[in-house]
């Protein structure tokens, strides 16, 4: 898989993109990660990315040129076109459901804005989906960047060391994950459930089924609705 990273701050990925999971999936060739600096695509010599929104208003709006000028740049250093991603907070929201979706793509192309968001054409000519991380505003879109490229790395087929792990994460079957325990046995006067020590795997995986829901209903209610929802569809 290729993932392109359109942005005015490349300096911000250096760090994620070269810890843990996300660089071992690099260095194994599962992902290759491209990053362009959206500025080097200002035509002017202040290298301005930027102007006023008509009609008024405030803050500043990225100029279509830069930007798709940056993305005809990436786009023609291969054959597939990729899926393009402008990240935005009027996006469709990231989930699972998405980073799944996302990560059975060849190529996807991240566009990270600043200031009040993207002149409209941007969105048009490039025939992009907008994706949003969450309902809050950031000031950029690398960390929303960063977000997705991790979540979906960690999908990739021999991105993690154990393959059973992004099986069982939270929301990989509507539930968050139910709790974990390591060793000691006991910490703090606090025991570790006794099924977890008892072998019984039949037992384990029902005893886990049933905190996971105990846990989905205390922090996140929603998501039974949702899956009551879809199974009523079916
Ligand atoms: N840019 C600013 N806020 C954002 C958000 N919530 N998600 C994605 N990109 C953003």
């Amino acid at each position: 898989m290729r993932i392109d990273v359109l942005t005015l701050f490349p300096d911000m990925f250096a760090s994620p993109l070269s810890l843990s999971i996300v660089k071992r999936a690099q260095h194994r060739g599962l992902v290759q990660i491209a990053l362009s600096n959206i500025r080097d695509f200002a035509a002017n010599s202040y290298k301005k990315v930027d102007d006023t929104p008509y009609g008024g208003g405030p803050g500043m709006v990225m100029m279509p040129r830069p930007v798709l000028e940056c993305l005809e740049n990436v786009q023609k250093q291969e054959s597939l076109n990729g899926r393009v991603i402008l990240l935005t907070p009027q996006g469709r929201k990231f989930d699972q459901k998405l980073a799944k979706e996302l990560a059975a793509e060849q190529r996807i192309i991240l566009i990270a804005g600043h200031y009040e968001g993207f002149d409209e054409r941007i969105r048009i000519v490039a025939n992009a989906e907008e994706v949003s991380i969450g309902d809050y505003v950031l000031s950029g879109g690398e960390l929303a960047a960063m977000v997705i490229i991790d979540a979906v790395v960690r999908l990739l087929p021999g991105s993690l060391g154990d393959e059973d792990s992004a099986a069982n994460d939270s929301f990989s079957d509507g539930l968050l994950e139910y709790p974990q325990y390591t060793r000691p046995e006991e910490f703090n006067g606090l025991k570790v459930p006794d099924v977890l020590l008892s072998g019984n795997h039949a037992q384990i995986d029902k005893w886990r089924k049933q905190q996971a829901i105990e846990k989905t209903k205390a922090n996140r209610p929603d998501l039974l609705d949702d899956n009551k929802k879809s199974e009523n569809k079916i």
